[in-house]
């Protein structure tokens, strides 16, 4: 935090001029080179909407969490086909391009959306508390996996960033489990080969399905209103943040600095935006469970978990 409040200063008096420089994320930045890229804290001189009001990432607090009853379950439409990929190094993250016959609805969005990528913002090798881009109560988690989706009628993101909700991301945390998730083997293997900025590789029999957690533990998610977390930041997406983190050995976690370098050699690390300011945004919930507590935790998590089953029951029977 220190070097970065020096760097902040060395930047804006001798080079305060908007010459120069390509977005970046905070390790990029090379604060000795006037021409340095900007990091997330001067985005907002690459792309205006980068300072504006319904910005994302947030920190999601879940005890002021609103229960909306209209947040039902998602109904997926090819989220289980296999599927031959494109994974790219696109300078910032591990992306891959999605059919766009794949399609997601209900979830209380106003209308089908169509797949058009997904990709993952992380931390470093060594610190398994920073990555994720969204926090729970304060909490971050070592990655995030966003699946990015646009409004069917519409031809590309360029013409979903228009509208206030003209992008559905679906937001996934990451947690550190004991045991490799054996469902994530093609994928991990395969950024050993996309190392530098441009490479793309393909990943053979994909199939998102089982990237995710399991239909009924999709049930309890957070909505909120807010933006693309690089610029241009539009603010334009329709926020679903998953309460139910999917498990990653460490080493699975730790395959994605290893092996993705920056455009500057460094490993790619913390590839996440800094927290946004909710300004008067509500986050909304699928979940009618309170779980604002810890001694009453124990408690709660056999009420919801009841509540859930009953949800489950009624949704699906
Ligand atoms: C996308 O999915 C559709 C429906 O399964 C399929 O017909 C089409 O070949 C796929 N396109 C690509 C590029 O994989
Ligand atoms: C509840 O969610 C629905 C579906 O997203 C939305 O239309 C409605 O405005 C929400 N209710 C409130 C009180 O915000
Ligand atoms: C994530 O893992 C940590 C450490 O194992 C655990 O304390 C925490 O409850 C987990 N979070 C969720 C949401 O499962
Ligand atoms: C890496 O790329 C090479 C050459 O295209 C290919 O033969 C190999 O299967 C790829 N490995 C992985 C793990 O994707
Ligand atoms: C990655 O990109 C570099 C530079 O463009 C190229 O030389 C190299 O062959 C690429 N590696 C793979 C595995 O595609
Ligand atoms: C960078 O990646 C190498 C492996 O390629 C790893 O040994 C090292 O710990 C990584 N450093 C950071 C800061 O993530
Ligand atoms: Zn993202």
């Amino acid at each position: 935090m220190e070097l970065f409040i020096f760097c902040v200063v060395l930047l804006s008096f001798p080079h305060d001029s908007k010459e120069s420089g390509d977005w970046c994320y905070e390790p990029q930045v090379n604060c000795t080179d006037s021409h340095s890229c900007k990091g997330p804290m001067e985005w907002n001189e690459v792309e205006s909407a980068c300072a504006g009001s319904k910005q994302s990432p947030v920190n999601i607090v879940t005890a002021k969490a609103k229960y909306n009853s209209s947040l039902k379950p998602f109904e997926f439409v090819y989220y289980s086909q296999s599927n031959t990929v494109t994974i790219k190094n696109n300078g910032h993250s591990a992306q891959i391009t999605l059919n766009s016959s794949i399609k997601v609805s209900g979830g209380g969005l106003p209308t089908t959306y169509k797949a058009v990528q997904m990709h993952f913002h992380w931390g470093t090798s060594d610190v398994k508390e920073i990555g994720s881009e969204h926090t729970i109560d304060g909490e971050r988690y070592p990655m995030e996996l966003h699946i990015v989706h646009i409004k069917e009628n519409f031809a590309d993101l360029n013409e979903a960033i228009k509208e206030a909700d003209g992008i559905a991301v679906l937001g996934f945390l990451y947690n550190e489990s004991g045991s490799p998730n054996g469902n994530y083997d093609s994928l991990i293997t395969s950024l050993s080969n996309i190392t530098l900025e441009g490479n793309s590789t393909t990943i053979n029999n994909f199939m998102l399905e089982k990237l995710i957690p399991s239909k009924e533990n999709m049930a309890k998610y957070y909505r909120y209103s807010g933006s693309l977390t690089t610029p241009a930041c539009n603010e334009a997406v329709v926020w679903t943040v998953f309460a139910e983190p999917i498990q990653l050995s460490k080493d699975q976690l730790q395959a994605f600095p290893n092996n993705l370098l920056y455009t500057n050699g460094k490993n790619m690390t913390e590839n996440y935006r800094p927290l946004q300011r909710l300004n008067g945004r509500t986050i909304q919930t699928s979940s009618s469970c309170i779980v604002a507590s810890s001694s009453l935790l124990a408690a709660n998590g056999l009420f919801c978990s009841f509540l859930a089953s009953v949800i489950i029951y009624t949704q699906f029977y």
